[in-house]
């Protein structure tokens, strides 16, 4: 008997973009590396994101502004190795697309061509329109970021939820006339996050913003509850996995210590 190998369709960026419509809720997590993104992808996300919050949860730093594209490329390329299915974004972090459009539109480039992205996020409302326009308008498909930026910690005094309305959905509706072809609301109110929501065409993809978005982004640290130095209240840890990670290798090490491991099944003859 022959089995027909099994075929795995990839999430493209119109499937992705479309999915509201279907009426299909979206599922992305972030990933730094091989092994994560294999298991991820396994798992049937729809997308990965190469999240600049791998400046805290990688790198132990309080916050994502010291990451740099060069940090993004290495771990896109890691990342891109370990996957079949899921669509790969991967963010543009602090002062890469700032500084002028064409700066935004290189770097963008570099995050396709080398690292293997299928697209890029930036973080930023009205005032990032242009530069959204300026990388779609080179085919390179871009996801918006607005409400919590955490790339603008030191404007907002803190990690703290964003609630002026009229600002956020101007802003929301400029990425979308700029042809972003979807949006992260992070840290928004469920009720306002809900509205922004309404008024647009794209998904957006809630983080901390409630259960009215069209798709949902988190953290693998956080929901597999690997990282314990920030607690925010939006997430759910889904495994315990740093409980599992510490109690496996206290066992290595007791086993070594006491010289139950290695057995005579580990060695060679
Ligand atoms: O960097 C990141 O992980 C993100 C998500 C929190 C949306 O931008």
């Amino acid at each position: 008997m022959s089995v027909a190998p099994t075929t795995i369709r990839p999430m493209t960026v119109p499937e992705f973009h479309s999915a509201r419509s279907r009426g299909v809720r979206l599922t992305m997590v972030t990933a730094y590396d091989y092994t994560m993104a294999r298991l991820v992808d396994q798992a049937g996300v729809d997308s990965i994101l190469i999240g600049d919050s791998m400046g805290m949860v990688i790198q132990g730093h309080p916050h994502s502004l010291p990451v740099t594209l060069d940090d993004i490329l290495y771990h896109t390329r890691c990342v891109a190795r370990g996957v079949k299915r899921a669509l790969l974004v991967a963010d543009l972090p602090f002062m890469t697309y700032q500084v002028s459009k064409e700066q935004a539109l290189t770097n963008a480039g570099r995050l396709i061509q080398e690292g293997g992205a299928h697209a890029v996020k930036l973080e930023g409302g009205e005032r990032m329109a242009d530069t959204v326009a300026a990388i779609t308008r080179a085919d390179i498909p871009v996801i918006g970021h607005i409400g919590l930026t955490p790339q603008s910690v030191h404007r907002m005094g803190g990690f703290r939820v964003q609630r002026q309305e009229n600002q956020l959905l101007a802003d929301a509706q400029a990425i979308e006339r700029a042809g972003a072809f979807a949006i992260v609301l992070e840290c928004i109110p469920t009720e306002m996050a809900r509205r922004i929501t309404a008024s647009l065409h794209i998904p957006t993809i809630g983080i901390g913003a409630g259960d009215g978005c069209d798709g949902q982004v988190l953290v693998l640290q956080d929901m597999l509850g690997m990282f314990d130095e920030l607690h925010p209240r939006f997430v759910k840890r889904f495994a315990e996995v740093g409980t599992a990670i510490k109690q496996a290798v206290e066992a290595y090490c007791h086993e070594v210590r006491e010289g139950t491991f290695p057995g005579p099944e580990h060695g060679f003859k």
